[in-house]
Formats: C-alpha cells, structure tokens, sequence
C-alpha cells in the first residue's frame, strides 16, 4: 500500500463545489474573450453564469464557515502554508467581487439579460454612478480582476501539480474526486 492510499480529504460537498467552480471560470474566461455586444446569446450564458459563480462562492463560504477543511499537509515551510492560505482567501475574494463587478456594469447598460434564459437579472441601484466615466472604472476593474484570477489560478494549480508529481505528496488527492484517486496516482508511476 503506498503511503498517500489513506489521504483524510475534503468532503465531496467540498470537491463537487471545488470542480465546478472552476469549470465555470474557465467558462467565463473563455465567454468574456469572445463575446461582444452583437452577440446577446453568449453575453447571455457570460452574465448569468457569472452570477451563478457569486451565489455558489457565498454557498461555498458558508460551507467552510459550518465545516472544519482537512488540516494542512505536514512538512510544508512556514513561507508554503501563508502562500497557500493567501492565495485560497484571495481566491474567494476576488470569486465575490469579480462578478459584482461584471454585475455592475450590467447594470450601467441599457441592456436586459434574462438569468439563464428564465427572467431578468435585476438592476443594481447605481443610479448617481450613470456615466461613460463609472462605466469605464467599472470595465477596468473587471478587466484587472480577470487578470488577478488568472494570475492565482497560474501560481495555485502550478502549486497544486508541483506538489503531486515533483513532491509526491497529498495535496492534489484531497482535493480530487475520488474517482479519479487511483487515476492521478497511476500518472505519478505509483
Ligand atoms: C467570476 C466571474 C466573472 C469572470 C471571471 C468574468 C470575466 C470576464 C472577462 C475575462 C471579460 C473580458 C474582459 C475584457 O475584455 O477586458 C469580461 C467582460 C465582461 N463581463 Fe465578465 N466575468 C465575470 C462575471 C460577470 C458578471 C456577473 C457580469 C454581469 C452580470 C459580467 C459582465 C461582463 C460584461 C458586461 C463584460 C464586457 C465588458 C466591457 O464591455 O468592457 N461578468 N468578463
Ligand atoms: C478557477 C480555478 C480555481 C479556483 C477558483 C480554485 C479555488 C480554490 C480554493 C478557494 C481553495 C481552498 C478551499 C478551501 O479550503 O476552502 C482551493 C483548494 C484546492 N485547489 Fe483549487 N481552485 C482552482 C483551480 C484548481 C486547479 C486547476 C487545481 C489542480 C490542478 C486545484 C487544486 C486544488 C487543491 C489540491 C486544493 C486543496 C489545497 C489544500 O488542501 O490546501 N484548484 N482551490
């Protein structure tokens, strides 16, 4: 038996919520590079997609604010623990306002986006912020926290990966589905 075969993991609430956010952003990324305004269709799925991920981060903080995360691995240097803490935490951060953001935008235009085709996502009450100039702030903004979410994903999946095959250890298991356990093993020759 190989030494990571007993790995104390998050739950699968966890790990559902883990994967799926993640197949989301990517989702979103792709949907913000290529959608325009003459494309309602996709600005549809971008708009309500990005609001799903905000209604599943605040689920997912409540999530961990009701249940205890499996402990951190041993024998990580006291520089790795604060970098990954920071990086998960900046995380949700940027998982509640990027969509604000975007939400904001929404509504500084004139246009109307129907939640997943179903009824009209509501207005924020913006009102004295109307203008070219709140409206560019606002395009701003989204376009840093895009790129502050791509940077974490680089260095927290980088993080992830190094850890499972350079490392060795259980990191990346306790964090995948566990069918696909005996997959990620066989990867990493065990
Ligand atoms: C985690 C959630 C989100 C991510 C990762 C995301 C990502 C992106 C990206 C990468 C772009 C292209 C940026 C650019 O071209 O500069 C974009 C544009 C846009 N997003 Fe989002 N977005 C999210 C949530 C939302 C939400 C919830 C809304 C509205 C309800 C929204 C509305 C928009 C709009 C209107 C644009 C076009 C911006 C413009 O005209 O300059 N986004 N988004
Ligand atoms: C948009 C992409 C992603 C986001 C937003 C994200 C977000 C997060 C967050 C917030 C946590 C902390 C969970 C908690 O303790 O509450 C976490 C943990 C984790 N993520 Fe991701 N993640 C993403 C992509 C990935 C990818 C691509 C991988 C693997 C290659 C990965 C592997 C992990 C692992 C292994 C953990 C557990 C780390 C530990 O036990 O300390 N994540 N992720």
């Amino acid at each position: 038996m190989a030494a990571s075969d007993n790995v104390t993991g998050y739950d699968p609430v966890w790990k559902a919520m883990h994967w799926l956010t993640v197949a989301v952003v990517l989702a979103l990324f792709l949907l913000g590079g290529t959608m325009s305004r003459g494309t309602p269709f996709l600005v549809m799925w971008h708009e309500s997609l990005g609001i799903f991920v905000l209604l599943l981060t605040l689920a997912r903080l409540l999530w961990r604010a009701t249940h205890v995360p499996p402990p951190l691995p041993g024998g990580l240097r006291p520089w790795e623990a604060f970098a990954a803490v920071a990086v998960h935490k900046l995380f949700y951060v940027f998982l509640v306002l990027q969509p604000l953001i975007g939400w904001g935008l929404y509504s500084l235009s004139s246009n109307t986006t129907l939640f997943f085709g179903l009824f009209p996502i509501p207005k924020l009450p913006l009102g004295e912020l109307a203008g070219q100039a709140a409206r560019g702030v606002l395009a701003g903004a989204h376009g840093a926290g895009a790129a502050s979410l791509a940077i974490l994903f680089v260095l927290h999946a980088g993080a992830a990966l190094k850890h499972h095959f350079v490392l060795r250890d259980n990191v990346l298991l306790r964090m995948a589905p566990d069918a696909l356990a005996g997959a990620l093993r066989k990867l990493r020759g065990e």
